[in-house]
């Protein structure tokens, strides 16, 4: 029997990552919660409500990321509970993060930070959000605070999560707050992210001088249906550049692409020290002048294999390409997030040995890559998908709060414990793959 270990660097490091909104629990002063009070907005007519209830007791959860052998928790900090109305900062609200993140030290996993995911407060919501150009001295400020206040506890930041997730959901599709379906806004919105992320990376640097300052960029391919037709590739390419490329030609090389901007994109070049990666999947993509905002129908492809509640194809091969279009900027690379909605958990150890493989190649060609962190630990609120795409390790009851580990988290447990996959595991969670990854 062919016998091979895929072994990770010693220094690696294994985590789970999560977001306030979808964690906390009664984030009352925020756009999601106004939003999810609105009738056809989320599925099922789904709220947050007390979601994993993290606000009275993360450290339940912190719990059992320690018992897995993790070393490493993404988590979020709500702008809305630090920063009450402008200017007023809620100073409890800061003690209860400081709590959380002494509970990470004592349990031996290191934070990473991230300042803002998804979730604005109200009174920034009113007043245009992301498309008003004071949201940058806002963000400034309430940056400040936050690190001010946990920087003891805290080097490494990521200042914003996927701001071309954020712009395409809420103003391209309008399935995010604020719901509208506006190009020319959906540009602004992300330059003015963009341009927040530059103010805050500078800002963070002049009140830590340990910090380590990143973003979390969601990558998604755009594959044209047809690799002959100069119709779909320019199509996918349309979509490529939006989504993947605007956010790091403008924070890493400085430059402006249009629809965001176009030429210099004056001090923001180089103003990250690592970037984050986020990826799920891919999308094929195939010229249609009826299909609205890029001209880009999406199709799957065929015999694909997909993920639960329409998340899109199984593509675990993206990873390593998305790690080696990243690998262009010369800096290090965390893997911010990498899953799978499954109810039954019957995708997901393969996806997770199949993504660390790719993972595990992408390290053997000197990527460098230092962290993986899946999404996420325990079923969370989905956003526009309510409770209905189950991402844990560990299945929750929302009725009962109770917590049930699925066998993947035993997986997953068993990979970060070892810095490795070994036959046996691949052997114990997913046989089919022996002829992949330990051909003879
Ligand atoms: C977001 C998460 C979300 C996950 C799964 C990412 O794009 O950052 O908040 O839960 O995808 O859909």
């Amino acid at each position: 029997m062919p016998y091979a270990i895929y072994h990770f660097p010693p220094n690696f490091r294994w985590g789970v990552a999560t977001a306030s909104h979808q964690v906390e629990g009664d984030n009352k002063r925020n756009q999601w919660w106004n939003w999810e009070q609105q009738p056809g907005r989320i599925a099922e007519g789904h709220r947050s409500g007390l979601a994993c209830n993290w606000w009275q007791n993360a450290e339940a959860d912190f719990d059992y990321a320690m018992s897995m052998g993790l070393t490493s928790l993404r988590l979020s900090i709500e702008w809305s509970r630090v920063e009450v109305a402008p200017g007023e900062i809620d100073t409890t609200a800061l003690d209860r993060y400081r709590e959380m993140l002494q509970a990470l030290k004592d349990r031996g996993i290191t934070p990473m930070v991230t300042l803002h995911h998804f979730s604005d407060p109200l009174w920034l919501a009113q007043k245009g959000g992301w498309s008003n150009p004071a949201v940058i001295s806002y963000f400034s400020h309430y940056v400040e605070q936050v690190v001010q206040a946990l920087g003891e506890f805290a080097t490494c930041w990521c200042t914003l999560n996927e701001p071309n997730v954020y712009a395409s959901l809420g103003y391209i599709r309008g399935v995010f707050p604020p719901g509208e379906q506006n190009i020319k806004k959906a540009a602004l919105v992300l330059r003015h992210m963009l341009q927040a992320h530059a103010a805050a990376y500078k800002l963070i640097h002049r009140l830590q001088a340990a910090a380590s300052v990143g973003l979390a960029h969601n990558i998604r391919f755009f594959d044209p249906v047809n690799p002959r037709s100069p119709r779909d590739r320019m199509v996918a390419r349309i979509q490529d550049l939006w989504f993947n490329r605007t956010t790091t030609a403008a924070i890493w090389n400085g430059i402006w692409l249009p629809p965001v901007g176009y030429g210099p994109a004056f001090g923001m070049r180089h103003t990250l020290d690592w970037i984050g990666l986020n990826y799920y999947t891919r999308d094929l993509i195939a010229y249609d002048k009826n299909a609205g905002p890029g001209y880009g129908r999406v199709e799957r492809t065929p015999d694909a294999e997909l993920m639960d509640g329409g998340y899109g194809e199984f593509y675990p091969e993206g990873l390593a390409r998305a790690l080696r279009r990243l690998a262009r900027l010369g800096i290090p690379i965390h893997i911010t997030e990498n899953g799978i909605p499954d109810t039954d958990d019957d995708q997901r150890p393969r996806a997770l040995l199949l993504h660390l493989y790719h993972l595990w190649r992408a390290l053997q060609g000197n990527i460098p890559v230092q962290s993986y962190h899946h999404w996420t630990l325990v079923d969370n609120f989905e956003w526009a998908e309510g409770w209905t795409l189950p991402f844990g390790l560990i299945e929750m009851d929302l009725r009962t709060q109770k917590r049930k580990s699925r066998p993947s988290a035993d997986l997953y447990a068993a990979i970060a414990r070892g810095n490795a996959i070994t036959p046996e595991l691949i052997d114990a969670y997913a046989p089919e793959l022996r002829p992949l990854l330990l051909p003879v």
